[in-house]
């Protein structure tokens, strides 16, 4: 059988996604699972910080009977020049996948196409596939559905608002994004995401309008990694895009606030709202295992 990658959303379909949740909650609740990936490896590669993505691959692989291999790519002849087509092709004759975060998009697609065993997109600048999964895990679990809602996401238009936009076209979600309009969603992804042919995707640059009513909140930072140098442009630019106590009165009283984290508290959410009643931000985080390992399932198993 051919293997399988996950480098966006798109990779799978409907109702795919859908069985991979019913997993998550089947893993959550349980079930054991503990040889079912018994002797096999997985290969990590970072190449920007993590600290959830990291350990919850790391965990899922261990409470599936396996292993995992962190590599800090500048501890790997990566860092030094090895192509990234040389090292796939080497990690594939150790390991039985390979989770890879990686500055450039292109460098997994190059690392899918040289590795003969399943690659996984970590986050690359263009999308967090692994994130917006477990994402519409959270909310199955907190609203028991994920379409039929209303999902405003206020910030910046990266990587995880470009697998949000995919989520959308491929389950059919309502998507309300507002960006300052030169940070606006860029039009490949908006097509893509309508070729998928479900989702009804808003896009504005008034925070209040695409909130209002809303079920699910959605930020994230302003400034992704590898974008420091853009810090203080960014920072005046989304000034308005604070999600805070008076921005969350306008969706609906039982909507859920989302933040895949690391949060820069202050900037695109206030403490008060990441703290607070209706934040389920820590809930999200402790999903990533249980996703990941419904993840790996699928394409390790
Ligand atoms: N949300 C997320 O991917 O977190 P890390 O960068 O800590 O892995
Ligand atoms: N957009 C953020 C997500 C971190 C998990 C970044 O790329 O830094």
């Amino acid at each position: 059988m051919a293997k399988r990658d996950l480098i966006d959303v798109s990779d799978l379909k409907k109702a795919e996604i859908d069985a991979l949740i019913k997993e998550a909650g089947r893993l959550k609740n349980g079930s054991d699972d503990s040889t079912t990936l018994k002797g096999r490896a997985l290969a990590m590669i970072f190449e920007k910080s993590s600290t959830r993505t990291r350990v919850s691959f790391e965990v899922g692989m261990y409470q599936l009977g396996g292993m995992a291999i962190f590599l800090n790519s500048m501890d790997m002849q990566l860092g030094r020049g090895e192509t990234i087509a040389d090292t796939a092709r080497t990690i594939s004759r150790y390991a039985d996948g390979i989770m890879i975060r990686a500055f450039s998009h292109d460098d997994i697609v190059q690392c899918a196409r040289y590795s003969s065993v399943p690659v996984i997109n970590g986050l690359s600048d263009l999308s967090h596939p692994c994130q917006v999964l477990s994402d519409l895990f959270t909310v199955y679990e907190k609203k028991a559905d994920y379409t039929g809602l209303t999902y405003a996401y206020v910030g910046d238009s990266n990587n995880v608002l470009n697998s949000w936009i995919e989520a959308a076209g491929i389950m059919g979600l309502h998507l309300r994004i507002a960006t300052p309009a030169p940070y606006a969603p860029a039009e490949p992804i908006l097509k893509k995401a309508s070729s998928l042919g479900r989702g009804k995707i808003e896009i504005s640059s008034d925070p209040v309008q695409a909130v209002r009513g809303a079920d699910v909140i959605y930020t994230d930072v302003w400034v992704s990694m590898g974008q420091e140098s853009a810090r203080e442009e960014k920072l005046r630019a989304f000034s308005g895009f604070q999600i805070n106590e008076s921005l969350v009165r306008h969706a609906n009283a039982d909507a859920i606030v989302m933040h895949c984290l690391p949060a820069h508290r202050g900037e695109e959410i206030t403490s008060e709202v990441l703290d607070g009643r209706q934040s389920v931000v820590f809930d999200q985080a402790e999903n990533r295992l249980h996703v990941q390992k419904a993840i790996l399932k699928l394409l390790m198993q």
